[in-house]
């Protein structure tokens, strides 16, 4: 097939696109630099220059790869501060709700079959009642923390946008939280060098459930879902759910780290905001039973225990 992948050079694209062009696939990657064509070349994709925030560069961008697949990994995360969640995540944000607005419109003029979309399903987009550990099901959150509303209603755009796109099989990602080569959850790399330099507190209890993913893992599951995914939603995320008063110390341990500080929430919230009191304690994890099940996929680190010493 034909894919045009939205977001071919970020710690995901990278990933996905030598998997899909030893697939078989002829993979059409797009990136706002001129000087990152080589490098798409090189990963084997036809580079495409646009800007995701400009309609007419993406219509144009499809319109000449007339792709049969969409892949939208676009973000622009980059340091975060938690207090200022929303603020920090204000580009991101275009890019789920006008990025994804316009690689729709684009797809649907050429007639795409699939349309496949990064979500979120690591670090708090599901509501944070009832058990521990959600399935694609279960809603998100309807009444996120302060400083993350609109980084939810992002999110919520970009599924409502997919999944109604009855014209496409539109399919959400819900990645877990992104570790290994090219993320921020790298050795030398700033999550885990907070956590090496004792910087990443343990806050209140540290139940927070997290659901982690490594990125070599979430390509492959994106291959699977280009390849046969159904319209709907798949949680890719690995076996292991764990609080953060689990994988934190362990993390830590693995790094040759300090045991992580113990603070309580209100100290918290002084330094990581609302939003990373509620990140620490209160989130929830997911289930890959179902992507395992549909997209007969199954993660080559199956628990982020494994797969954080291996990294
Ligand atoms: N589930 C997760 O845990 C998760 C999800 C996403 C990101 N992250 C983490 O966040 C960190 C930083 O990632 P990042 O957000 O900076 O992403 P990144 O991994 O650098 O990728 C962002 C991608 O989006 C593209 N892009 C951004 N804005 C664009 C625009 N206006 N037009 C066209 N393309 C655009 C970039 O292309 P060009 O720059 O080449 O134009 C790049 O290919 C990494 O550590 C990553 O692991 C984690």
């Amino acid at each position: 097939m034909r894919v045009f992948l939205a977001g071919a050079t970020g710690a995901i694209g990278k990933q996905l696109v030598p998997r899909l062009v030893e697939a078989g696939h002829e993979v059409h990657g797009m990136t706002r630099s001129e000087s990152k064509q080589a490098m798409l070349h090189e990963l084997g994709a036809v580079p495409v220059v646009a800007d995701a925030l400009d309609p007419d560069q993406v219509a144009e961008a499809v319109g000449r790869a007339r792709p049969d697949v969409i892949v939208h990994q676009l973000t622009a995360i980059g340091a975060v501060d938690l207090r200022h969640f929303d603020r920090d995540f204000a580009l991101t944000n275009r890019l789920r709700t006008e990025g994804t607005d316009h690689l729709l419109s684009a797809g649907q003029a050429v007639g795409v079959r699939r349309f496949v979309a990064q979500g979120v399903g690591g670090y708090g987009a599901y509501a944070r009642t009832g058990g521990p550990v959600k399935t694609e099901e279960d809603p998100l959150d309807p009444t996120p923390a302060r400083g993350m509303r609109e980084t939810l209603a992002a999110i919520r755009h970009l599924e409502e946008a997919v999944l109604g796109a009855r014209w496409t099989e539109g399919i959400v990602l819900r990645y877990g939280v992104f570790y290994g080569p090219g993320t921020s959850m790298a050795p030398g790399e700033e999550q885990f060098e907070l956590v090496r330099r004792r910087k990443f507190p343990l806050v209140g209890d540290g139940g927070g459930v997290w659901s982690f993913i490594h990125v070599a893992d979430a390509a492959e599951a994106t291959v699977a879902a280009v390849e046969r995914g159904s319209r709907g939603v798949y949680n890719v995320v690995d076996d292991d759910p764990a609080p953060v008063a689990k994988w934190l110390p362990t993390l830590a341990q693995e790094l040759g780290a300090k045991k992580p500080m113990r603070v309580p929430r209100v100290i918290g919230r002084l330094f990581a905001g609302e939003a990373g009191v509620v990140m620490m304690t209160d989130v929830r994890g997911a289930s890959n039973a179902k992507a395992k099940r549909e997209l007969g996929w199954r993660p080559a680190h199956p628990s982020w225990r494994d797969g954080f010493a291996a990294a």
